[in-house]
């Protein structure tokens, strides 16, 4: 017997992740919902599956699991109503657009049972989790600088860039997460510097469109992390891992969106990713195979609400760095933070 999941949210990824849940064989019916009533209707009938009206509707629906892909300013609010009502629920990153929601969606999820469990797919690239065993290994020796880059060929539309939380916490989230996720140690403190040379709505809306951030973790490895809303080339997504012994890249592949100018070199010899969408295929699917494990309770969460807040932190300090034009300490910003919220009850 296959689950029945909920989706919300039907955009860009949220209608990838219903086509991807529909193609499994765990899975036996889809009840989908947009805010969008139009976009609700459209994506069900193309995909001849049941809607409802609400998220409510939705979650009263006898659903077993919940996938949230709404935008990120609706993730805080639909998770804890999933998790209210003892629904294991998969939500997009972020856990929300700002760290105070965050930080209240942790402790809302952490004093339940209810497994939840955030999309941070590079986790599931193959590339990436070879990283990942190459580190745990010992193979690269101790690990002196990590490179991860994300760059897109081109901005989302505007209306989306004005709920992403900004670059921090919509793009290089995915950077922050897996360094840390691959090195398996923390962040001590962040630099982060950015520009805008494109579309001036994007300034207008209080965002960069390129970012470079440098991370310090516990133990003394540096991060250098690099984004851009305007690769023409193509979507650039790679991780290297520089060890003392070792050193070792995820997507040095021949899709790599990069010419070598050396002669006689004539790798990536095919044609550029342009879609982030096109890069993470595998992984998005994968990703959506743990979920249902999570959901049969075959396998604990693979990467929570904890995990997720954490990068959410490195995205917060990131975005204060680069306000304050200094590297500032993650322990500063929690300090800040803490002292805000007890200010605010008494
Ligand atoms: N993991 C990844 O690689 C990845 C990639 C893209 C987007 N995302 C995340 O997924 C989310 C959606 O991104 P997108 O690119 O699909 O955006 P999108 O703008 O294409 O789609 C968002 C959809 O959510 C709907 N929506 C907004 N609020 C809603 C609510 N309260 N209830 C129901 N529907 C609601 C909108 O009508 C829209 O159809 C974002 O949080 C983003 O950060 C993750």
């Amino acid at each position: 017997m296959g689950a029945r999941i909920g989706v919300i949210g039907l955009g860009r990824i949220g209608s990838c992740h219903a086509r991807n849940l529909l193609a499994m064989d765990g899975v036996d019916s889809l009840v989908v919902n947009d805010a969008d009533a139009r976009r609700t209707s459209d994506v069900a009938t193309e995909l001849d599956v049941e809607f409802a009206a609400d998220p409510d509707a939705l979650f009263a629906s006898g659903v077993d699991g919940v996938l949230i892909a709404a935008s990120s300013s609706s993730h805080a609010d639909l998770i804890e109503a999933s998790v209210r009502r003892g629904i294991p629920t998969f939500c997009e990153k972020p856990v929300a657009d700002s760290i105070e929601s965050s930080v209240r969606v942790l402790e809302a999820v952490e004093q339940t049972s209810v497994p939840v469990q955030i999309g941070f797919q590079r986790r599931f690239d193959p590339s990436f989790v070879a990283a990942y065993e190459a580190v745990r290994s010992g193979q690269l020796g101790w690990i002196h600088t990590l490179r991860s880059t994300t760059l897109d060929p081109a901005p989302p539309p505007i209306s989306y860039i004005e709920h992403s939380g900004g670059i921090f916490r919509d793009c290089s989230i995915h950077d922050f997460d897996i360094v840390r996720w691959v090195s398996g140690r923390e962040v001590t403190t962040v630099y982060a510097t950015g520009s805008n040379q494109g579309d001036r709505a994007i300034a207008n809306a209080g965002d960069i469109d390129t970012a470079a951030t440098v991370l310090t973790f516990d133990g003394g490895t540096i991060a250098v992390v690099s984004n851009t809303r305007y690769n023409g080339r193509g979507h650039d997504c790679r991780l290297e891992v520089l060890g003392s012994r070792d050193s070792v890249a995820a997507g040095l592949d021949d899709r790599l969106p990069l010419r070598s100018l050396d002669p006689g070199i004539s790798f990536p010899s095919k044609e550029p990713y342009t879609f982030f969408m096109d890069r993470f295929t595998s992984a998005y699917r994968a990703e959506l195979e743990a979920f249902l494990g999570v959901i049969a309770g075959r396998r604990e969460s693979p990467c929570t609400p904890a995990d997720a807040v954490e990068s959410a932190w490195i995205s917060e300090v990131a975005t204060y760095s680069l306000r304050q034009g200094r590297p500032v300490a993650i322990a500063e910003v929690k300090d800040l933070f803490l002292h805000n919220k007890n200010e605010a009850h008494t």
